[in-house]
């Protein structure tokens, strides 16, 4: 098969993060900051990057901004030619932090929004006046005009407030929302019970989602990420393994999606070790799961194979115990039940956040 050159770069800069969301999709076991990736690496990185045709270079975390060389990153990739976005809980950012990222020639902001109002976004967020802290440089964002999307991670505790974010992204001037609805990846899984959307709130986060996308076009666009739980089918994790894009964390692993490392038998590169092009070209991880030949029945006979490719590796991994496994959250896996008794019994308790710790 012909493999394309990715589209998108992930750079995980560091996992310190001043926030301890309980839903983060971040490993369980977080890069220290002794060995992350120094300035020139990360710029020669980035360089390779363009240079294999990638176009987007989202600069994230934890929290990008803990990195002090947060400006010098962003110039080196702007005069690369990547188109660069900050995805950032917007804590650690200043008014003169946002006017020399935007000098450096940061091209779009990410804002992390975890609620609508002070008690609730400081409870999830684990951070006592994050919220107000995020109202203001949200208004620095749009003052300066760039353009800024709110990331909602949608979740039980917080679904239910989900007309008042549409309502928020639109007074902040917010040129997208994205509501992704949680993921249960890395720490998040330690708060599946805790996290999980009921299935009443399934059904109406979707009917809020088209109609306000109605209501609003030409405003607000809308990227919606669905509770998979509660599919049919499931989503086209990475738009497929190894096609579209690819995750470098704080100290140089590169990887397919933001779990892989959750897949025991593959093994991971590093870019101090290989070309980032070689990693993605010709790495045995990479290849792993890539396009369609490696699937199991019912997928490889499936007319949606070259619509979702068979789902999630890691969930698959998480659910079913095996990452070439259909994903469980299909009605075709013979393991969907699986999927059907986590949704049971997560809905049925009440549980404590379990907060992130940091590294
Ligand atoms: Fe997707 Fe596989 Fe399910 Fe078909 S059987 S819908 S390819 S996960
Ligand atoms: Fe790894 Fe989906 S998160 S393939």
């Amino acid at each position: 098969m012909t493999i394309p050159a990715p589209i998108a770069l992930l750079a995980e800069l560091t996992h310190r993060c001043p926030l301890s969301c309980p839903y983060c999709s971040n490993p369980l076991e977080m890069v220290r900051k002794s060995t992350e990736l120094d300035t020139g690496t990360w710029i020669d990185v980035f360089l390779q990057a363009a240079d294999m045709g990638v176009l987007q270079l989202h600069l994230s975390g934890g929290e990008p901004a803990s990195r002090r060389d947060l400006e010098d990153l962003t110039r080196a990739a702007s005069n690369a030619g990547l188109y660069t976005n900050l995805i950032t809980s917007g804590i650690g950012l200043t008014p003169r932090r946002l006017d020399a990222l935007e000098a450096a020639g940061l091209d779009h902001v990410q804002l992390s929004l975890q609620g609508t109002n002070a008690e609730l976004a400081d409870r999830i967020g684990g951070y006592k006046g994050g919220f107000e802290r995020k109202l203001a440089i949200a208004r620095d964002i749009k003052e300066r005009g760039l353009p800024l999307t709110l990331n909602a991670v949608m979740h039980r505790q917080n679904l239910d407030d989900l007309d008042r974010t549409i309502e928020m992204a639109v007074e902040l001037g917010a040129r997208r929302l994205e509501v992704a609805c949680v993921q249960f990846h890395g720490w998040a899984t330690k708060n599946r019970a805790a996290l999980m959307p009921t299935r009443e709130q399934t059904e109406a986060v979707k009917q809020t989602v088209a109609a306000a996308a109605r209501r609003l076009s030409g405003i607000l666009a809308f990227d919606f990420v669905p509770p998979d739980y509660h599919a049919d089918y499931p989503k086209a994790c990475m738009g497929g393994w190894g096609s579209a894009g690819l995750n470098v964390i704080p100290d140089g692993t590169v990887l397919p999606c933001h779990a892989a490392q959750s897949i025991p038998h593959l093994t991971f590169e590093k870019v101090q070790d290989r070309s980032l092009s070689d990693i993605w070209y010709k790495s045995p991880a990479f290849n792993a799961y890539r396009g369609t030949d490696w699937m199991p029945e019912p997928c490889r006979s499936c007319e949606r194979k070259t619509i979702d490719f068979g789902g999630c590796r890691c969930q698959a991994l998480a659910i079913a115990g095996d990452a070439a496994a259909t994903d469980p959250v299909c009605v075709k896996s013979k393991d969907h039940d699986k999927v059907r008794q986590l949704l049971d019994d997560a809905t049925a308790r009440e549980e404590n956040l379990i907060y992130r710790v940091n590294p």
